[in-house]
């Protein structure tokens, strides 16, 4: 079962939460003041964690139930968290939306929706230049608000550390927010039908939708009549929620991963889920060297360039015992691209025995530019994405184990398409992303009754 490895890798090598620094790493800031970046690491590895291990081991056997079919993963969120938008409603709107999406898919799947959010740390972008030009001024590029600033000047993009702190203390106040929201009430199943009801009448296609909320609704008043109430069940006053990132920035990452004093493992507490990125997925690089030493659940993701063997060696230098739940494969190859990529990539993991849960993102390949420039993705090819992924999946004999979203609670317009068709010229009226355009709250409610209907059919 274990992957053919060619060359001896430099992880045979102890690992500590810094070795990652002798590695080769890429999509890193350089910061003008190092005194000044080892006076925040110090401040941070000294501040309470974000998260408890408990928590992370917990998420960790509900991953494994998803890489079984026993459950579902919904992982959605922004782009980018901006610093600028650390408000309540920026949160609740989203958290919202996730949890009317996952009572849908609860419903779809016949099985429990493990909620994810990219949320609470999700700051740092990889980018795919390390400059940009606009008119004749070329500038650092903007790297998520944890390491500079969007606004289009050089001072602005100097890399500053006193950032990670602030992403640090944000990440604190939406982390408390959504435990509240999760635990006071605010998640009760009947409510959140009812805010589903009222997307349904206001969405173009209610006939299309009506049928399943209706379905939900008489489900929902069944568990009622049996005495499954908010009193006698805590689930349906309660759910569980998990935060998740891309583990980019290591400096903040390693200050925020601790030892569990329970089983004595090193776990980075800065969120339950951490995963990491495309352009940092290099088996000998220093993102993969750092994730190989913590205990927390990792996501890879899996793009058209990965390779057969780049996926068998990472398998095997994360998660050498082969734990269920511990790796998360996140597939994001394009609506067009997944065909040519993807059955391989299945086939090969599924060849060497070893569990992963298998998720989609649809946004990530599906990026496309506008006329007048805008980076926009179309509602269609990613429901095309998430189709394509489920097909795949099942020819492969694979289970299909959820999907992963950049998606938003308010009402902007950033991608194309949807019930309510919105167009390129719509998109000038409220495009307020940092980074990729995610669907609005509409959208990603679409989506999920869509893949409710699909999965209804496959199960
Ligand atoms: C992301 O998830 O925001 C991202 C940058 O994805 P990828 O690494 O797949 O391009
Ligand atoms: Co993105």
């Amino acid at each position: 079962m274990s992957a053919s490895l060619n060359q001896p890798h430099p992880t045979s090598k102890a690992w500590m939460p810094d070795s990652w620094r002798s590695f080769p790493v890429r999509q890193m800031p350089t910061y003008p003041d190092q005194d000044a970046v080892k006076t925040v690491e110090g401040r941070l590895s000294s501040y309470p964690p974000l998260v408890f291990a408990g928590e992370v081991r917990r998420l960790r056997a509900q991953l494994a139930k998803a890489a079984k079919g026993e459950a579902f993963v919904l992982q959605g969120g922004a782009c980018a968290e901006s610093f600028g938008e650390f408000k309540a409603d920026v949160v609740r709107d989203t958290f919202r939306v996730l949890l009317q999406m996952a009572v849908v898919l609860t419903f779809g799947a016949k099985v429990p929706v493990i909620k994810l959010g990219r949320m609470a740390g999700q700051f740092a972008k990889p980018r795919s230049s390390d400059t940009e030009t606009q008119g004749d001024v070329t500038l650092p590029s903007y790297r998520g608000d944890i390491i500079n600033g969007p606004e289009f000047t050089a001072e602005a993009r100097i890399p500053d550390p006193l950032r990670m702190e602030t992403g640090y203390f944000q990440s604190t106040g939406i982390q408390n927010l959504l435990r509240a929201f999760s635990r006071g009430g605010y998640a009760n199943l009947h409510e959140v039908h009812r805010w589903n009801l009222g997307f349904v009448e206001r969405s173009p296609l209610a006939d299309r939708y009506r049928v399943m909320a209706e379905r939900i609704g008489e489900t929902l008043s069944f568990m009622q009549a049996c005495g499954i109430d908010a009193a006698s069940a805590p689930q349906v006053d309660e759910t569980e929620f998990y935060t998740s990132h891309e583990a980019l920035l290591l400096p903040y990452e390693q200050a925020l991963t601790r030892v569990d004093s329970t089983s004595g493992e090193w776990y980075d507490c800065s969120a339950h889920f951490v995963w990491i990125g495309d352009r940092t997925r290099q088996p000998d690089g220093a993102h993969v060297e750092f994730l190989r030493g913590v205990r927390n659940p990792i996501g890879i993701k899996v793009g058209p360039t990965t390779t057969i063997e780049d996926l068998e060696q990472l398998l095997e230098i994360l998660n050498p015992q082969d734990e269920a739940g511990r790796i998360t494969l996140i597939s994001r190859m394009g609506a067009e691209k997944l065909g040519n990529h993807l059955p391989q990539l299945m086939r090969a993991v599924k060849g060497t025995g070893r569990t992963v849960t298998w998720l989609t993102d649809p946004m990530h390949g599906n990026t496309i530019s506008t006329s007048h420039k805008v980076k926009t993705r179309s509602f269609d090819a990613i429901m095309k994405e998430i189709k394509g992924f489920f097909d795949v999946s099942k020819a492969e004999g694979v289970h299909a184990g959820g999907v992963h979203l950049e998606m938003t609670g308010q009402n902007v317009t950033e991608c194309v398409g949807g019930a309510n068709c919105l167009t390129e010229d719509d998109l000038g009226s409220r495009y307020e992303t940092f980074c990729d355009p995610r669907l609005n709250a509409e959208q990603s409610l679409e989506i999920a009754f869509l893949l409710a209907e699909e999965l209804t059919g496959k199960r």
